[in-house]
């Protein structure tokens, strides 16, 4: 197969270009030792409910799937404080972006490339964070799962990115740090980056990475940014 050029860098936006942790750091004094492990059931829950919908075809949008899932986690700990719950929720409306997304994503549209983020958020949810973290200036085009009803890994997902760019999905590179999204992504057919934030093994799945970073600086080992 020929090495199509890439037409555009697609990227996932929870876990990779936005930190989902950031919202319970901000509060963890308040959420006390139990901190981490909300944040870590919150994130589990949010994914599961996220697939289950998509399989039991009951969608809801990802803003509900979070606060359903932000719910579970409070409950689980035995904590049922509506304000906290809404903070928390204002809170992942204001994600702190990883200093690799802001620097990387600059040094792609300094060279022109096309970019995209293609999430399971919400467009409002999309919006509202990636201009509060400083990198809607660095996207071409924010692209939700909104348009289609399903979550990914489903392929119609992948499909908003072809359909939007015109082009073949070889010449998409995704990137992605959920292993699962970056196996999905790769059996529809992108090219795919895993940026491994979490030190996690490859998923026993079809399809995986071609390059496995563990900054998104590193991409350039595919496409020359250059050196400054
Ligand atoms: C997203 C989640 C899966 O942004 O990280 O789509």
């Amino acid at each position: 197969m020929t090495q199509r050029d890439i037409r555009a860098f697609v990227f996932d936006a929870y876990g990779t270009l936005l930190d989902v942790y950031s919202a319970t750091r901000s509060l963890s004094e308040e959420l006390g030792p139990n901190a981490q492990s909300i944040s870590d059931l919150w994130r589990t829950k949010q994914l599961e409910y996220s697939w289950l919908r998509s399989l039991m075809e009951a969608h809801s949008d990802f803003w509900n799937v979070t606060s359903d899932a932000l719910t579970y986690a409070l409950k689980y700990h035995d904590i049922k404080d509506q304000d906290l719950h809404a903070r928390l929720m204002s809170l992942y409306l204001e994600l702190t972006a990883y200093e690799d997304a802001i620097s990387t994503l600059k040094k792609i549209k300094k060279h022109k490339h096309t970019t995209l983020v293609l999430s399971n958020g919400s467009q409002e949810m999309l919006d509202k964070s990636l201009e509060s973290s400083g990198l809607q200036q660095f996207l071409d085009k924010t692209i939700s799962i909104d348009d289609v009803g399903v979550y990914k890994p489903s392929p119609q997902v992948y499909k908003l990115a072809t359909d939007y760019v015109r082009c073949h999905p070889e010449e998409i590179l995704f990137v992605s740090a959920n292993a699962w999204d970056v196996a999905g992504a790769n059996h529809f057919g992108f090219r795919v980056a895993w940026i491994n934030r979490f030190k996690r093994p490859p998923e026993i799945l079809p399809g995986g990475p071609e390059l496995i970073i563990d900054s998104l600086s590193e991409l350039n080992q595919l496409y020359k940014f250059s050196s400054n």
